[in-house]
């Protein structure tokens, strides 16, 4: 037995268990790793074929041997090495825990390899210099309509399959890749076989190693073809709806528009009316006997007129009947100066539509005071019919840029809902202000201003989403529109109100821009 105390204390600093056996596989000593682990024995006594190998070839021989210990299965790496003296050292090492990675290995590639050749993104592996491909997934083929052993064959192809006008751009980013950029992210169109173009999504990654040293690249493909057609669906579906939105602000304009001219058509009527009363019933017929019955007597009209019972009272009548002509005349001049002013009423309300007519979008010098007054001559009718008082409060604000189609449909819809707001308040405190004034130089502030119903907190955060209203006659499509406009004019419209029956005020604030010194 070899039991030199140097070699006794080598062997028990084996970390793993250690046995010295002889050549039919008698144990002749085992280490104190060994020692501290009985149940590896049976592996040790357990050797015979791999004995006779190793001492048939004289070289190291390996093995794997299972073994249960307290129901639990552990795996071992037995190494066999021959000693001088026909002996064996046997070399136990536990590899339950290396072979449970190995089998976790095994299936998460099985997993991957599932992964890559069914969800409908393609990705693909590229050296460190991208001029190699490792690996491209199934998916390549269903979205390039090509087969991969392109792209292995031929790793810049890909370049080619890109539509031309995205190329440059392609190319540029995915150079940066290799360089300084971790990551990216662009999205493109290839063309395929067929001539088909497709979009797609590429977001590609450096992967580095624990030393932070550059492995591959690799990169997730997405074919987005469906999302850009469904997006600029949705986009063109977008733009009707803006469209609709703003044709329903002004056709708010235009209501009021008819609305007014409607109202003062009322008058015209009533107007027209009188004066035909009046000449139906006018004097003029009594002067028409009174001449015939002078034409009668024109022969001995002295005596008529002196002795004729009737003669003598011709006079007197004549002189009431042109008293009462006269009279007509005042009346009828009063009810014809009422009717002209009605008609010019009604081209002055349809020329200050038409100036605003279709022309939104339209940028050019005006003077909000201005644009005040029409949207309040807009509802004057309104106004008035509810007793609404309107106070104005405005300031010294210069001719300015302005969208005037634009302000003035914000104005009228705003009025418009300041006059319903102050529908359950009584007729003597009905109050609307309008304001507008130039704040901190640069902005352009208009507000609507009623003591009205108020807001409550629930109802304010939905005021602007389209449709909503809480009015019987109500579309919910004023106030969206008037958002819309807003920020069309790169401006914002915004409420405040203290709460339920405390009023609302609504702000329209506009990037200002004088064409005159302000004053
Ligand atoms: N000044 C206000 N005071 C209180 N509530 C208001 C005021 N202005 C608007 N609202 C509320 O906001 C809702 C939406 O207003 P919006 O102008 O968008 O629609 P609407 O007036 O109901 O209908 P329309 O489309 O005919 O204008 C109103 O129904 C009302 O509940
Ligand atoms: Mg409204």
């Amino acid at each position: 037995m070899h039991s030199l105390p140097k070699d006794r204390t080598l062997f028990d600093a084996i970390p793993d268990p250690a046995y010295r056996l002889d050549r039919r596989g008698t144990i002749l000593d085992l280490n104190a790793a060994a020692r501290a682990e009985p149940a590896l024995e049976a592996i040790a006594c357990d050797l015979a074929d791999a004995l006779q190998q190793v001492m048939a070839q004289r070289a190291p021989v390996t093995i794997e041997r299972r073994a249960a210990e307290n129901g639990r299965e552990t795996d071992h790496e037995v190494r066999l090495t021959a000693l001088p003296d026909e002996e064996i050292l046997v070399l136990i090492r536990d590899i339950t825990e290396r072979k449970q990675t190995e089998t976790a290995l095994r299936e998460s590639d099985a997993q991957f390899r599932v992964l890559a050749n069914n969800i409908t993104d393609a990705f693909w592996i590229r050296s460190p210099d991208m001029k190699v491909v490792r690996y491209v997934s199934p998916a390549f083929e269903r979205i390039w309509g090509r087969p991969a052993k392109t792209l292995y064959g031929g790793p810049h192809k890909w370049v080619d399959y890109i539509v031309p006008e995205d190329r440059e751009h392609v190319v540029r980013t995915f150079s940066a890749l290799t360089q300084d950029a971790r990551s990216l992210d662009v999205e493109y169109r290839i063309e395929r076989p067929d001539g088909e173009q497709r979009w797609i999504r590429v977001r590609g990654f450096q992967v580095r190693d624990s030393e932070d040293k550059l492995v591959c690249h690799t990169g997730i493909v997405t074919d987005t073809t469906e999302r850009k057609l469904a997006q600029a669906e949705l986009d063109a579906a977008h733009k009707q709806l803006i469209e609709a939105s703003r044709r329903a602000g002004m056709a708010e304009v235009a209501t009021n528009v008819l609305h007014n001219v409607g109202n003062i058509l009322n008058s015209v009527t009533v107007s027209a009316g009188l004066v035909r009363g009046m000449l139906g019933a006018s004097r003029a017929q009594g002067l028409r006997l009174a001449v015939q019955m002078l034409n009668e007597h024109a022969d001995d009209l002295g005596d008529f007129l002196t002795r004729d019972e009737k003669g003598q009272m011709l006079p007197g009548y004549l002189r009431d009947i042109a008293q009462a002509l006269l009279q007509e005349q005042h009346d009828m001049g009063e009810e014809l100066g009422h009717l002209s002013r009605s008609i010019d009423h009604i081209r002055e309300v349809v020329t200050t539509q038409q100036s605003y007519a279709g022309r939104a979008g339209v940028v050019a010098p005006a003077r909000i005071s201005d644009l005040v007054e029409d949207a309040l001559r807009m509802n004057a009718e309104a106004l008035a019919r509810d007793r609404v008082a309107v106070v104005r409060d405005i300031g010294a604000v210069p001719r300015a840029r302005l969208d005037r189609s634009r302000v003035l449909q914000v104005l009228v819809n705003l009025i418009g809902n300041a006059r319903d707001a102050l529908q359950g308040v009584p007729s003597e405190a009905r109050r609307i202000t309008v304001s507008a004034h130039v704040t901190g130089g640069s902005r352009l502030r208009v507000s609507v201003k009623d003591e009205g119903e108020g807001i409550s907190e629930d109802i304010r955060t939905r005021l602007f989403a389209h449709g909503f209203t809480t009015r019987k006659h109500g579309h919910g499509f004023g106030l969206n529109s008037c958002a819309q406009a807003a920020s069309e004019m790169g401006g914002t419209l915004s409420v405040h109100s203290d709460g339920p029956g405390r009023g609302a005020i609504f702000t329209l604030e506009l990037p200002f821009e004088p064409v005159e010194p302000t004053p």
